[in-house]
């Protein structure tokens, strides 16, 4: 990430943590013990604790020699003493009775396989423990639930959307877009974005911003791109989200998880021929096809660059980025814009706005150059 240079912020580990030499066991254990934990308060709507373990598994995966004893940890940010004692007991034992006891908890378990439907949030799937569920079969079996339309594609894909999707995959998936983004307008653009646009080989789903010149327009393009997978016959699952977002109300003073621009959060069918070397997965090589998640957003073009940045992830870092901006900067960074609170808003739009406009030129000409 350019970005990083800008802002400076290289004494933060987080933003190290892709592309680094992977070091040994015991660190892994104890960044899947961290996110156990995190889930376990994430599921019990605890949100402190469960931030913590977040960001200490952060830390952990961004090192790049192996953790031997807790002493090694004394200078890294946000370990707390309760990310200690975990770490302390791993590093003594092997394992966490903390941990162990978690994961054999049937309240966990139950409510850690609900949400992994796309569509199931940790709410409905409380809701449904409640009730006495504990199995797929007996969600389905149950007459008085009311799947909605999500969670019913959630169910029906259930096998691919949960099998990782492979970089050759993404690729292809990039084409299609591609394609459809250019059969709409020829200087249309769309650029990988997610865990892919950070060098990951597998990711969960494959985002893609998708932008046009013509600032306006956006919003259309990507209604113009469902209708094009739709013509295709590729297009399974859309949840389709217009544009709320207003120029004139930049910049938001509160933190909001979502953009406003519009996106689409959708489930294409991907055909085997289209993938080199074939598809990561084995029925789905015999059937011919397989389903993958695919995110889209459309920004407006002069909004571009904090799309990307917002977008390219990962969460941990895009939440200590903001962090950053704000605490060491006096700057408020979301998916819309870098806002200078020190400067008169007018004065520190200016700049903001070129530097956005000049990346958006680039990312055009990068397309262009590519096609
Ligand atoms: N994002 C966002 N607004 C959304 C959805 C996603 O800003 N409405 C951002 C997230 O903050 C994240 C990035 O887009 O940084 C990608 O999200 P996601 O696909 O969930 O995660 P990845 O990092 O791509 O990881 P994975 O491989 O699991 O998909
Ligand atoms: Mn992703
Ligand atoms: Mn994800
Ligand atoms: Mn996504």
């Amino acid at each position: 990430l350019p970005m990083m240079h800008v802002l400076d912020i290289s004494w933060f580990t987080a933003c190290m943590r892709e592309g680094r030499p992977v070091a040994v066991e015991t660190r892994h254990l104890i960044q899947d013990a961290f996110e156990v934990l995190a889930e376990f308060y994430e599921f019990n709507e605890v949100e402190g604790p469960c931030l913590a373990f977040r960001r200490a598994a952060s830390v952990l995966k961004s090192l790049a020699w192996s953790v031997r004893r807790l002493g090694a940890t004394e200078g890294l940010p946000c370990l707390g003493e309760r990310s200690k004692s975990v770490m302390e007991e791993i590093l003594q034992s092997g394992r966490s009775f903390e941990v162990e006891k978690i994961l054999s908890d049937e309240r966990y378990q139950t409510l850690k396989l609900f949400t992994s439907v796309f569509g199931v949030g940790p709410k409905t799937a409380e809701k449904w423990y409640r009730r006495g569920l504990r199995s797929f079969s007996d969600i389905l079996a149950e007459p008085s639930i009311h799947l909605n339309r999500m969670q019913q594609s959630g169910f029906r894909h259930y096998g691919d959307i949960s099998r990782a999707v492979s970089r050759a995959e993404a690729r292809a998936l990039g084409n299609i877009i591609d394609e459809a983004v250019r059969a709409i307008t020829a200087d249309g653009a769309a650029a990988l974005t997610g865990g892919f646009r950070r060098g990951k080989e597998f990711g969960h789903d494959v985002d893609f911003i998708v932008t046009t010149p013509e600032v306006g327009r956006e919003d259309r393009l990507l209604t113009d791109i469902i209708e094009s997978l739709k013509q295709q016959g590729i297009l399974l699952y859309c949840d389709y989200q217009a544009s709320t977002f207003d120029q004139s109300k930049l910049p938001s003073h509160k933190f909001e998880a979502m953009d406003h621009f519009a996106k689409c959060f959708l489930i294409l069918r991907l055909d085997c021929s289209r993938v080199d070397g074939g598809l990561n997965s084995v029925e789905g090589d015999s059937r011919g096809w397989r389903a993958v998640r695919v995110d889209l957003v459309s920004p407006p073009v002069d909004r571009y660059a904090f799309t990307l940045l917002g977008w390219t992830g990962s969460r941990q870092f895009e939440r200590d980025l903001r962090r950053f901006a704000r605490s060491e900067r006096r700057m408020l960074l979301d998916n819309h814009a870098l806002y200078d609170k020190t400067k008169d808003s007018d004065d520190s739009a200016r700049p903001v706005r070129l530097i956005s406009n000049a990346w958006g030129r680039e990312a055009r000409r990068s397309e262009r150059d590519k096609g």
